[in-house]
């Protein structure tokens, strides 16, 4: 199929176009490189044989849209592209909205310009606020979400459903991510977020590598086993796979569908940093930290819609993640 993967030279989408290619599509990404870069194109080739085409384009210039669409015969969009730092969000809410929301609508009038139906989209758990009851199941109640960041992920959810209730003909996959980690075996491709990470998993690894003095481990007064928030760590190579099966999927169908992508297994921040521990293979500095506002205590999925519809289920177990999180690393560190 010839799929356009917006975002697509970022962390999953790059992983997500290696896992593509090996399935013989012809892929095409589009992407400003705001949080990106070229080099993991040359990355990409390196691990497949392949290079993707690339334009470097935002998602809201609409001509620049149309023509990659148009010009490209592009049967489906993998929709990636967006900005997803929960802090900034809130000190940046209308870049946000600007960014994620009208880039999304822009992206949408283009593919219906074209007649392109198939969409799948970098949703996100965020999306189910607190959690209710766990695990989380796709009809649980969303909303409640404690930042601009999710909202966008809720109200392009919202759009995406409108569309296909206004178009019989138009498929729409959200795909509800969990902890997204881990790197490609070869390291060649991985996480690597400008200034200090928002996230646990790059900021343990750059406390292991020396370049961060310790992880500030927020709260350990929650009501989880240990007291630190536990979530539901995902492989990126694994969430990769799953997009391939879900692209399947929204083609031979239409309409509009959400399916959870986790493990259907929680770990708390101190169970991260031992496992991290035990890939590197020496202890990771931490102290206790008050807790981050907006984060919830616990989150983890059932993933059994992802199995029953696309056949996925995840298959890297925390070693894994760990470990090619580390060797990502040091791959970064040594600049080969
Ligand atoms: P990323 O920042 O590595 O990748 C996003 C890519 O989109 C970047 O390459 C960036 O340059 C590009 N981009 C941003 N705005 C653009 C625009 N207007 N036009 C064109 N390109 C643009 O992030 P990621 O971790 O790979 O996440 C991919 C998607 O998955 C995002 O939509 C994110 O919100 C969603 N998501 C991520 C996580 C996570 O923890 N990583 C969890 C849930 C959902
Ligand atoms: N944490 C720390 N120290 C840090 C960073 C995080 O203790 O330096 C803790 C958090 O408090 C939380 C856990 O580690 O308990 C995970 O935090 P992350 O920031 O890695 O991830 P979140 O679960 O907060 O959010 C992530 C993405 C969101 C996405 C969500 C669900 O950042 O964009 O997963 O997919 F919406």
């Amino acid at each position: 199929m010839r799929v356009l993967l917006t975002g697509g030279t970022g962390f999953i989408g790059s992983h997500t176009a290696v896992e593509l290619l090996a399935a013989n599509h012809d892929v095409f990404i589009c992407d400003n490189l705001c949080n990106s870069s070229r080099e993991t194109l040359t990355a990409i080739e390196s691990i497949t044989g392949r290079r993707p085409v690339f334009f470097e384009s935002d998602i809201r210039d609409a001509r620049a849209m149309r023509g990659i669409l148009g010009d490209n015969g592009i049967e489906a969009v993998i929709h990636f592209a967006g900005l997803k730092a929960v802090g900034e969000s809130c000190v940046k809410p209308l870049a946000y909205y600007d960014n994620n929301v009208s880039g999304t609508v822009t992206l949408l009038e283009a593919m219906q310009a074209t007649g392109c139906r198939t969409l799948i989209f970098s949703s996100s758990s965020t999306v189910y606020g607190t959690p209710q009851k766990l695990p989380l199941t796709e009809d649980h109640p969303v909303g409640g979400v404690t930042n601009p960041y999710g909202r966008t992920k809720l109200i392009i959810e919202k759009i995406l459903a409108d569309l296909c209730a206004a178009d019989a003909e138009f498929s729409a996959v959200c795909l509800r991510y969990f902890n997204p980690i881990g790197a490609h075996p070869s390291g060649l491709i991985g996480e690597n977020p400008n200034g200090i990470p928002n996230n646990l998993l790059p900021y343990v690894a750059r406390v292991a590598a020396g370049v961060l003095k310790e992880v500030n481990v927020f709260g350990d007064d929650y009501p989880t086993p240990d007291g630190t928030g536990v979530r539901d760590y995902i492989h990126v190579m694994d969430l990769a796979r799953g997009h391939a099966l879900a692209l399947q999927y929204a083609a031979g169908r239409s309409g509009w569908d959400a399916i959870n992508l986790g493990t259907g297994k929680g770990y708390s921040v101190l169970e991260i940093i031992r496992a991290f521990e035990k890939a590197c293979g020496h202890p990771v500095a931490y102290r206790i930290a008050p807790r981050r506002a907006g984060d919830i205590a616990a989150n983890w999925a059932d993933p059994s819609k992802a199995q029953r519809l696309l056949g996925w289920r995840a298959e890297r177990g925390l070693e894994d993640m760990c470990a090619t999180a580390w060797n990502f690393q040091q791959r970064l560190l040594s600049g080969k």
